[in-house]
């Protein structure tokens, strides 16, 4: 099934390389990241309103293997130093995510707004979780991909462009990962 949808993408990408604009390019990108900028797709990030220029090292991060993921790896091969940039500041242009619809569970957001307190999350992410510059939007962000991109930069398997994210966590249990994916998933 995952096989399938990469090839349909990859497909979608080349038969793009033609097209002019970059609503026709992205539609293999939405495949899996969602239309509106918002993901439906398991472990998979949203990316509406990533700050730019986080999303254009990613990208380039991904061209060059420095972070590893198959499908985004084979996505990002083909492009130009330009193409990263088209599609990076196009990104920041679609909607940010919403929180999800059903109610938050007090304690459990009480459990993870005081980690992120204790963890100085918002002196880099800024204090509603929107990101700055290379430093990403968090907020509303999926719940499972917060949850597993964390415990990666814990195990060091998800490198960061520096090691700001590793250090971070060093001091973040791994059994306090949920908490805090669920607490800025639902952030408002
Ligand atoms: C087959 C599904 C798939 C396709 C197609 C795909 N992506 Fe991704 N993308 C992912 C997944 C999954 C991740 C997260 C990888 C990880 O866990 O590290 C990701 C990560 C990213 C990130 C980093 C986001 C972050 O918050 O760190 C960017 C930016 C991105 N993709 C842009 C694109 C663009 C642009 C395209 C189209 C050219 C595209 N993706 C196509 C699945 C996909
Ligand atoms: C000293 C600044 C700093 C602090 C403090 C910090 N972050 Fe980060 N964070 C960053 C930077 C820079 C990146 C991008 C790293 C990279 O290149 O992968 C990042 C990336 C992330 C990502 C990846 C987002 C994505 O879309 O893939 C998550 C999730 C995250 N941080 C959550 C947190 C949480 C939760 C805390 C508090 C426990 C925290 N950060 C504290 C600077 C910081």
């Amino acid at each position: 099934m995952r096989s399938l949808a990469i090839a349909a993408a990859l497909a979608a990408l080349s038969f793009s390389a033609n097209a002019e604009t970059i609503q026709e390019r992205t539609v293999a990108c939405f495949a899996c990241h969602g239309e509106h900028g918002t993901s439906e797709t398991e472990n998979t990030p949203s990316l509406g309103g990533q700050q730019a220029p986080y999303a254009l090292i990613q990208l380039f991060m991904f061209r060059e293997k420095l972070r590893v993921f198959d499908p985004m790896n084979e996505m990002a091969k083909p492009m130009t130093d330009d193409d990263l940039r088209t599609f990076s500041d196009f990104i920041a242009t679609l909607p940010k995510p919403t929180p999800p619809t059903d109610a938050d569970d007090p304690a459990w957001m009480a459990r993870g707004q005081a980690l992120a307190q204790q963890n100085r999350c918002n002196t880099c992410h800024n204090t509603d979780f929107s990101g700055k510059e290379n430093v990403p939007r968090i907020a509303n962000q999926r719940e499972d991909y917060l949850a597993k991109t964390l415990a990666e930069y814990k195990d060091n398997s998800r490198h960061g462009y520096d090691a700001t994210m590793a250090d971070v966590m060093q001091t973040v249990a791994k059994e306090q990962i949920g908490d805090l994916a669920y607490y800025i998933a639902h952030v408002r």
